[in-house]
């Protein structure tokens, strides 16, 4: 059967952002992505209707309680988690590693060591690097010059006294995709843990927490099209383990226990609306069914985004290899495409990768320059961090138009 074309239309018209008429391209989703209007709808319906402390006897506080179970039950759903209490909810990716690093360093045991990768956001990096001082070892799984992290560079460095591996399931700089399945397999063949950063993988495949047999993972919704606010899900027995910080009153039990004080609950209902949204995606491809669950579209719909993406990604290398004065870091193999997400890390020849986004700017493209948090990975590449590199990173309500301008203007830059 063939399959069905990708909505690309109805996704544009699911985002208030792309209505303005000012014809911007949002080429820097790496960094935070739109919001379609039923988040927003959300957001203000929350806002309007019961933007009061949960908890209370009185109705309004109740809807709440119920906006943020239902959140969890749809995240739960996203992942593919066994139970909805195994997800908290919280401000960003960040604090919550930091939580479980800090939390971990207490019940280490006999077991110092911690496997970090050079492939990360410093954000999975420098909490784990932190807890040195508390006699962690740490161990360095090192990025090859393909761009990606080899499970066989994982091997040797597992052994007893691994306590964890942390590392990405996609490179925020590279758009690399990390074997994370195995490297879960081989942590657990050890005796450790795997903690996963998906922050920059979940806006473009599924994620399936039993399936990947992963110990702790983390996501930031504003990357995945809600606003501002993160999550993190772990296996109960080991979130149920973790010493975290708590009032007195606080039950130690999970979420509770890994959710201190209150977070943003208009945005965790932005989370969840993001969620119907893309299971609406997935009825734009097959007509709804009553027979088909809510993880089955959602599946549906991750696929398409995973195809889709996949277009974009062999179009802007296409594109950008062509040019005579580029360089691109990462998968550029067109038969690889599905190893990668469309983020496209590159330089232009005897141009600053500043001169690259202020021209871009101008020119109404929003995309990056810097070390994209990333500068470990950045000197492993032979690039120096302060000077950095450019990247694009697209996301599925991108299209082959925007790259067309995009590339337009890097080769004028060429030319001048
Ligand atoms: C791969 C990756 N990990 C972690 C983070 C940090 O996320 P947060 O801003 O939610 O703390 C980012 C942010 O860009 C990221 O791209």
């Amino acid at each position: 059967m063939t399959k069905p074309e990708f909505p690309i239309a109805w996704v544009r018209d699911s985002f208030p952002a792309f209505k303005s008429g000012d014809g911007f391209i949002f080429f820097d989703n790496g960094a935070g992505a739109q919001i379609p209007q039923v988040a927003l709808d959300a957001v203000r319906n929350h806002l309007i209707s019961h933007n009061v402390q949960r908890g209370g006897r009185y109705g309004k506080s109740r809807e709440v309680d119920k906006s943020i179970q239902r959140a969890r039950e749809s995240v739960a759903m996203f992942l593919n988690a066994r139970e909805p209490c195994e997800v908290a909810f919280g401000m960003n990716a960040t604090s919550f590693i930091r939580l479980v690093s800090l939390a971990l360093v207490e019940i280490l045991g006999k077991r110092r060591e911690i496997v970090v990768s050079d492939l990360d956001h410093e954000a999975n990096i420098a909490t784990w690097l932190a807890l040195e001082s508390r006699g962690v070892e740490i161990r360095w799984w090192k990025t090859r010059e393909d761009g990606t992290l080899h499970t066989a560079d994982l091997e040797p460095l597992l052994n007893s006294r691994t306590r964890l591996v942390a590392c990405t399931a996609a490179s925020n700089a590279l758009g690399s995709i990390v074997n994370v399945k195995q490297a879960a397999e081989m942590a657990h063949a050890a005796g450790a843990e795997i903690f996963l950063d998906a922050v920059h993988y979940a806006p473009h495949g599924s994620l399936d927490v039993q399936d990947l047999d992963c110990d702790y993972l983390v996501c930031s919704g504003y990357k995945i099209f809600a606003p501002h606010m993160g999550f993190l899900w772990g296996k109960r027995p080991l979130l149920e383990a973790l010493p975290t910080f708590r009032e007195d009153f606080i039950p130690d039990s999970i979420p509770m226990k890994i959710e201190v004080g209150t977070f943003v609950y208009e945005n965790v209902a932005g989370m969840d609306a993001v969620i119907s949204y893309l299971e609406d995606l997935s009825h734009r491809l097959l007509p709804p069914s009553p027979a088909t669950s809510r993880r089955a579209r959602l599946l549906r719909a991750m696929e398409a985004i995973r195809d889709y993406e996949a277009s974009l990604s062999l179009e802007l290398v296409q594109r950008l290899s062509a040019l005579d004065h580029v360089t691109i870091y990462g998968v550029t193999d067109p038969n690889q495409m599905r190893q990668r997400v469309p983020t496209l890390c590159f330089n232009l020849r005897r141009i600053e990768p500043v001169a690259v986004s202020a021209k871009c700017a101008e020119q109404g493209i929003g995309i990056r320059d810097g070390n994209m948090y990333s500068p470990r990975l950045l000197r492993r590449l032979g690039i120096t961090p302060e000077v950095g590199a450019v990247r694009a990173s697209l996301v599925h309500y991108n299209t082959v138009e925007e790259i067309e301008r995009f590339t337009e203007v890097l080769q004028a830059m060429g030319r001048n």
